[in-house]
């Protein structure tokens, strides 16, 4: 059993539907978003998490490899960009039906993984 077997894609569809209505409205990282292609970014960001936590490889085989650091080297992402973005994905994890021993798991990794993407100094 993954991660994604536990939860089901109907969980993932919920958090980044929250996600984004919350990037939607924050002054920091909201213009970095494309304004018309918000469906479409959704969709990219469901499909790679749905892809990491062991579902299917749909991402990759639409997209290609990952490099997240590389698709994000054209953003300016310092630590209030990286704390603007933990703050919706934790707030949209809050929202969400999913054992609590597994939003711990999906806490950690975004910590992590929105510390990596960081490339511009304070
Ligand atoms: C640290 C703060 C972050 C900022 C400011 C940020 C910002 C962005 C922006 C502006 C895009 C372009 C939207 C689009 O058209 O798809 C994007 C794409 C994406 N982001 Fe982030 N992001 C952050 C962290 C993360 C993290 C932690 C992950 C993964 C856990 C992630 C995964 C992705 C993915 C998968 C895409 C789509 C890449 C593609 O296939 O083109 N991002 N991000």
């Amino acid at each position: 059993m993954t991660f994604y077997d536990e939860v089901g894609s109907d969980t993932f569809a919920d958090l980044v539907s929250q996600f984004y209505a919350r990037v939607a409205m924050d002054p920091i990282i909201s213009p970095m978003y494309p304004p018309d292609d918000m469906k479409a970014a959704a969709q990219r960001l469901q499909m790679f998490l749905e892809q990491y936590w062991g579902g299917p490889t749909t991402y990759t085989e639409e997209r290609g490899h990952p490099r997240l650091r590389m698709r994000h080297a054209g953003f300016h992402i310092d630590l209030a960009a990286r704390d603007a973005w933990l703050g919706c994905m934790r707030a949209a994890l809050a929202g969400v039906d999913m054992r609590e021993d597994l939003k711990a798991q999906f806490r950690e990794y975004i910590e992590m993984a929105a510390h990596a993407l960081v490339n511009q100094p304070d």
